[in-house]
């Protein structure tokens, strides 16, 4: 099985972002995870395409863009040229998902599909097949550092019945209060898919935090 860890620039210091960026390049985190928050699905804004681009120009990682605004076809293609390598919107942004996926993937670019808290996996029954990831929000989407919800195992284990027979090569992200902590039950859980921000950015040192976090992928 494959781990994938993917940081969260959202914890990066954007005053440094060059130097953050070459600190995932160099570190062994598998993609870099992009936070675009609208202040309107949410109740922050983050950045949008010129970060993003900026971001593109220095990464030598997949972009993982997890889009947290309303009304994403209007912009998927947009992202996709900025650079996005996976695209995630979110089921409770989405009045037509079905074809939200299909522009998705019509742009180049891996789907998936973000579910709050309160969404149920079972939700997704009828476009699972479609979806190369399925993002389980640990936390309410808007903040980085808050605290992971516990409910998020048993969501995974539903998410994992789902997939069975269907599309076992799904991957299965989580993205909220991860790190060292809870890594390793998550992995038990069939998580395959870590975002972490505050957990890596926070520490005094980021690179070795990610390699810890590996190494408990890895036992
Ligand atoms: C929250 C974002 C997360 C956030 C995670 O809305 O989607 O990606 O950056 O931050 P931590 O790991 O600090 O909870
Ligand atoms: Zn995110």
């Amino acid at each position: 099985m494959k781990y994938i860890i993917a940081p969260s620039i959202l914890s990066a210091d954007f005053g440094n972002l060059q130097r953050d960026i070459e600190m995932i390049n160099q570190s062994e985190a598998d993609w870099f995870h992009v936070d675009v928050m609208d202040g309107v699905f949410v109740p922050n804004i983050s950045f949008g395409f010129p970060v993003m681009a900026a971001v593109k120009k220095h990464a030598t990682k997949p972009l993982d863009v997890h889009l947290m605004i309303v009304q994403p076809d209007n912009f998927i293609g947009e992202f996709a040229k900025a650079g996005a390598d996976r695209i995630t919107v979110h089921y409770e942004a989405c009045t037509h998902l079905h074809r939200t996926i299909q522009l998705i993937k019509a742009s180049g670019c891996k789907a998936g599909v973000a579910l709050n808290p309160h969404t149920p996996v079972t939700l997704l029954q009828d476009v699972i097949e479609d979806l190369d990831l399925v993002l389980i929000m640990s936390v309410n989407p808007g903040f980085g550092g808050q605290q992971f919800i516990h409910n998020t195992y048993k969501k995974v284990q539903n998410l994992n019945r789902l997939i069975q027979g269907r599309n076992e090569e799904l991957i299965i992200q989580v993205d909220g209060g991860v790190g060292l902590q809870n890594i390793s039950a998550l992995v038990s859980a069939g998580v395959n898919a870590f975002v972490a921000g505050n957990a890596v950015f926070a520490t005094d040192n980021p690179t070795e935090t990610i390699s810890k976090m590996k190494n408990l992928l890895s036992t």
